[in-house]
């Protein structure tokens, strides 16, 4: 099992990562908060379906109460009704200050379970359990929680760190090839922005990561949240520093809002963000061709994706209007090596506009 410390001045955190580390998550939570008066798994059915028993077991072994309760863990269902529908289970469960939050599922079940956790009786503990490759790398980490509006996604929310974050990479099995690969996606980035040992791997390993073998997924996971962890604990609050994990997400963004997050998994937009942000970085003379051409190809071999029909004018219009943009300005990470990225405002829009022409003949 490896142990990786999200190193926050406030709130250090474990994050656990080992094959088979579900079955010990009682004993691990029972470990860091002493006698919770009630776990609340939230999951959903489907998830539950896999690996509710064995997280169940492991509360038992370890002698904690428990309740589940049960969400739906589609896109849509990231909503306010959620988080309302979530807190009055905890209320009638009779959770109370110090009962803790168990959150089993995606990005989804996390997002959702830990804003509840964190408003519910003006905030309780939540432990996060990551279940999809891009939760494992990603979402469970650094404490965004919040939903959806039908003004624009993630648009409410707090920030609450979990207490502890347990990933076990067995749980993937189940998780289907697409999922697979769009959290692949997550992991190079990693690798391009911060770990070149990491792109390294993944350019070279593919077979082995595709098969998921458990002890290269372990490898890869570690890595990943190493990078993640180690972003979060620098810039908590996202400042500057936390940016750099929007590598590929000006365009990603854009390319989900665009098709009304249906067509693509956040992943894969990611990715086709990837490949226009090196083809942005190339033209402005940030990143090296080989460099550019390299992160491509990496990207490529875990293809294929879902085919890109934008028109580049809407991208343009959507990058500016981005969450992330400051004034209407959009910021973009550039590759400048494999392993290091800088953050540009003054991208020529020209520079954009024919990158993503570009993306529009292509199809992985
Ligand atoms: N908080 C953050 O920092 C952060 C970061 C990235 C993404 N997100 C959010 O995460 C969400 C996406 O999360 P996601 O990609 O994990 O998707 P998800 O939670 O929607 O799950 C994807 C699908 O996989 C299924 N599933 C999950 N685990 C499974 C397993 N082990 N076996 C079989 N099926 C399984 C789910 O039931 C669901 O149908 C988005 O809402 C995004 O905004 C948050
Ligand atoms: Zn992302």
């Amino acid at each position: 099992m490896k142990k990786i410390t999200v190193k926050l001045k406030s709130a250090p955190y474990d994050v656990l990562v080992g094959s088979g580390l579900l079955r010990s998550a009682g004993k691990r939570i029972s470990r860091v908060l002493k006698k919770p008066s009630l776990c609340v798994i939230v999951t959903s059915p489907r998830i539950r379906k896999f690996w509710g028993d064995a997280l169940e077991k492991s509360l038992e072994s370890a002698r904690l109460r428990f309740q589940v309760a049960e969400m739906d863990d589609g896109e849509a269902q990231k909503i306010f009704a959620s988080v309302e529908m979530l807190m009055r289970e905890f209320a009638a469960m009779g959770a109370d200050r110090s009962s803790v939050v168990i959150a089993l599922g995606g990005g989804v079940v996390g997002d959702v379970a830990g804003f509840a956790a964190s408003i519910f009786m003006r905030g309780i503990p939540v432990v996060q359990i990551p279940t999809t490759l891009l939760a494992q790398v990603d979402a469970a980490i650094g404490g965004k929680t919040g939903v959806n509006l039908v003004e624009g996604k993630n648009l409410v929310g707090a920030f609450h760190q979990p207490k502890l974050v347990v990933i076990d990479p067995d749980v993937l099995s189940t998780l289907s090839d697409r999922e697979f690969r769009a959290g692949l996606f997550e992991v190079i980035k990693c690798g391009v922005i911060r770990d070149a040992k990491l792109f390294d791997f993944m350019e070279h390993e593919r077979e082995r990561i595709l098969q998921r073998d458990p002890a290269t997924l372990l490898r890869i996971i570690t890595s990943a949240v190493k990078v993640k962890a180690d972003v979060v604990a620098q810039d908590e609050r996202e400042g500057d520093l936390r940016r750099i994990l929007n590598f590929g997400h000006t365009i990603g963004h854009a390319l989900e809002a665009d098709t009304g997050y249906k067509h693509f998994l956040h992943g894969e937009a990611v990715a086709w963000g990837m490949l226009v942000a090196v083809e942005i970085g190339a033209s402005e003379g940030a990143t090296p061709r080989k460099v550019a051409d390299r992160i491509s190809r990496v990207i490529e071999s875990y293809g294929p994706l879902a085919p890109v029909s934008s028109e580049s004018p809407d991208i343009l219009r959507l990058i500016k209007s981005d969450k992330k943009s400051k004034n209407g300005v959009p910021h973009f990470v550039l590759a400048t090596r494999i392993g290091s990225v800088k953050i540009v405002n003054d991208v020529k829009p020209a520079s954009v506009k024919s990158a993503v022409a570009k993306l529009r003949s292509a199809t992985l």
